[in-house]
């Protein structure tokens, strides 16, 4: 029986916290089908709408339809007349919602979210046994989701905001120097960094031979497939030297943080820059409980702790290490001053260099 004295007030605080999450939970299922059925880009082009002519539009069934527009115009995510009779996104509800190349996309973030509620049966196990999940066992709208959800940031910030924090960085390649993009995944940042520096010599290296395919088919569409190598690699095996080379969002994903950066090392020509993107965090846990820092732990719960631990070392730094530590870590691997040159609200961009 449960006797403990409560403060009412605290409770209701933390009841109505509890409440809006668990509505913002709720429409992860709804958004991944309105984006797998195309209904997002439906009601951009052919709002305002009836529920009917949209559900005809969507090619879907009505009462489905309505309920979904009603569950969206109450989280904010689509728009009513006053009567509730037709239904549009608003151009900030389209940008976020229904144009994949919108730099303001933020749906990838559903796909994301999705894997980890698939992931949760090989999680728990992993929970009971302390052994890690492989990558590749992860729901295919992980890899997706992963590129989707970067790209708007890295289409913002990559060439403006972070490679020119780096000191050197855009010379190099300006004058065709090599560049690796280590975890690349779908090669978002390699694509970029290519058509952004035509002389630059670019390589893309990933364990995960299915994201390694997408990356060429990208490259392919994009017709970039001859500037661009992309090979299927583990960061402690791919072969070549290089003038710059980059981990974004990937390096606390790996099981063995410190040997990828002591390869690194070994790989790099002389006055050569390691560049880490990290996600932003404090080096004190408790200075990342705040909205970012909840996504960040509990995606790393999902995903980055279980893909670390499949791998040798199994270190498991987690999305919110801080920077304390990846310094640490690139130093340990004989990297000379590591350092943030660069943060934002989710972002931190790291520096380290052979000399
Ligand atoms: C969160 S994703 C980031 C992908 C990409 N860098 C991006 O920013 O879109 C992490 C990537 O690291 C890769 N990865 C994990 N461990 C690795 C390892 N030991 N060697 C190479 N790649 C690895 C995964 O396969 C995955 O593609």
């Amino acid at each position: 029986m449960y006797l403990q004295e409560l403060d009412s007030e605290k409770l209701k605080k933390l009841q109505w916290q509890i409440m809006q999450n668990v509505a913002a939970s709720a429409i992860i299922p709804l958004m991944r089908i309105g984006d797998e059925l195309g209904l997002f880009k439906v009601l951009a082009d052919n709002g305002p709408c009836t529920d009917e002519e949209f559900s005809n539009l969507a090619k879907i069934d009505n009462r489905y339809g309505r309920e979904w527009l009603l569950a969206l115009c109450a989280a904010g995510y689509c728009s009513a007349d006053e009567d509730v009779n037709k239904f549009h996104l608003s151009p900030e509800q389209q940008a976020v919602f229904a144009f994949e190349d919108s730099p303001a996309l933020m749906i990838g973030a559903y796909d994301v979210l999705s894997a980890n509620v698939h992931g949760i049966d090989s999680v728990r196990e992993a929970f009971k046994t302390g052994e890690g999940v492989h990558y590749e066992k992860f729901h295919p709208c992980c890899f997706q989701g992963t590129a989707r959800f970067f790209k708007p940031s890295y289409a913002a910030n990559l060439l403006k905001k972070w490679l020119p924090k780096v000191s050197g960085v855009v010379e190099k390649l300006k004058d065709g120097g090599s560049y690796a993009d280590i975890g690349c995944g779908f090669g978002v940042s390699t694509l970029m960094v290519a058509e952004e520096f035509p002389k630059a010599e670019v390589y893309g290296f990933d364990i995960h031979k299915p994201s390694i395919q997408k990356a060429q088919s990208i490259a392919k569409e994009a017709r970039m497939e001859k500037r661009i190598q992309y090979t299927v690699a583990d960061a402690k095996s791919y072969a070549g030297k290089f003038d710059v080379i980059a981990f974004f969002d990937c390096l606390h994903d790996m099981g063995d943080p410190e040997g990828a950066a002591r390869y690194a090392f070994e790989h790099l020509n002389d006055g050569g820059v390691v560049i880490l993107i990290e996600p932003t965090a404090s080096d004190k846990p408790s200075e990342n409980f705040h909205t970012i820092g909840q996504m960040y732990y509990s995606f790393s719960t999902m995903g980055c702790i279980p893909t670390s631990k499949s791998q040798e070392v199994g270190l498991a730094l987690g999305a919110q290490a801080g920077p304390k530590k990846l310094e640490d870590i690139l130093s340990k691997a004989g990297l000379a001053d590591p350092k943030v040159v660069h943060r934002n609200a989710s972002n931190m961009v790291i520096e380290a260099r052979k000399i």
